[in-house]
């Protein structure tokens, strides 16, 4: 175990945890962007910024990344912090103005509308916060898309922009990307899902016939599991 102080608060923790950890664990609340408890983290958004150590030797570090140590001393709310975390929403917010999560973190911390930086012209609402693609990579355990380009650029998208035939169109990359960049459509009849270019067969489930999921998708769970399609074609609600 290891002493530290977060906000003036002595806490010990396990050595191993990053600062975010023991915060959150302690309730203290420090915004993220790109942290998702099923994902290692990434350092990518710098939302989570704290500043550590006191006097002109305080630096700037990333929560979710730094490791707690003995004696260390944490400020999640410092002046310092709060504009770092301002800039950062700042530049997201004119990379994304549309995205609500957004929105509804720039209130909270206090940033009004009118972004001090230009936004975007590509209309692009992509934040390079890489959730769709380590979710994909390490949740669902396809790696169907990337990020191309680079500089202004940058973008996420499935190699060459072509559709992708390993993608099962399971939409977890769509759910957890923050600022609704991957557009995910389903037809009115909800027999076909798009997202990613490619339309996708929806399976209707044996019992009450909706449409859940899609059947790539559950061919791909077959593959990897050994459960047999016929057990799988049953919705959540009908399970
Ligand atoms: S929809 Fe395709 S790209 Fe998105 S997480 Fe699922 S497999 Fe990956
Ligand atoms: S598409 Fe969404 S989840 Fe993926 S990097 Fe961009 S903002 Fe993040
Ligand atoms: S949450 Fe820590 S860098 Fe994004």
């Amino acid at each position: 175990m290891v002493n530290l102080t977060i906000d003036n608060r002595k806490i010990q923790a396990e050595e191993g945890q990053t600062i975010l950890d023991v915060a959150r664990k302690n309730g203290i609340t420090i915004p993220t962007l790109c942290h998702n408890d099923a994902l290692e983290p990434s350092g990518s958004c710098r939302m989570c910024s704290v500043e550590i150590g006191e006097g002109a030797r305080a630096k700037v570090v990333t929560s979710c990344l730094y490791p707690v140590a003995e004696g260390l001393v944490v400020n999640s709310g410092s002046e310092r912090v709060k504009n770092v975390r301002r800039t950062v929403m700042q530049l997201l917010l004119a990379r994304s103005p549309e995205s609500e999560q957004l929105a509804r973190m720039a209130e909270d911390l206090g940033i009004h509308p009118e972004p001090r930086f230009k936004p975007s012209e590509d209309g692009s609402k992509c934040i390079l916060c890489r959730l769709c693609v380590r979710t994909c990579e390490t949740v669902v355990g396809v790696s169907a898309i990337g990020f191309s380009f680079r500089g202004p650029e940058k973008n996420v998208c499935t190699p060459f922009h072509e559709s992708s035939n390993i993608c099962i169109g399971c939409g977890a990359c769509a759910s957890v990307c923050p600022t609704g960049h991957i557009e995910m459509h389903v037809s009115p009849s909800g027999d076909v899902r798009t997202i990613w270019g490619r339309d996708f067969k929806m399976a209707a489930c044996s019992k009450c016939g909706l449409y859940f999921a899609p059947e790539d998708q559950l061919t791909y769970i077959s593959g990897r599991t050994g459960v047999p399609m016929e057990e799988l074609m049953v919705c959540s609600s009908c399970r």
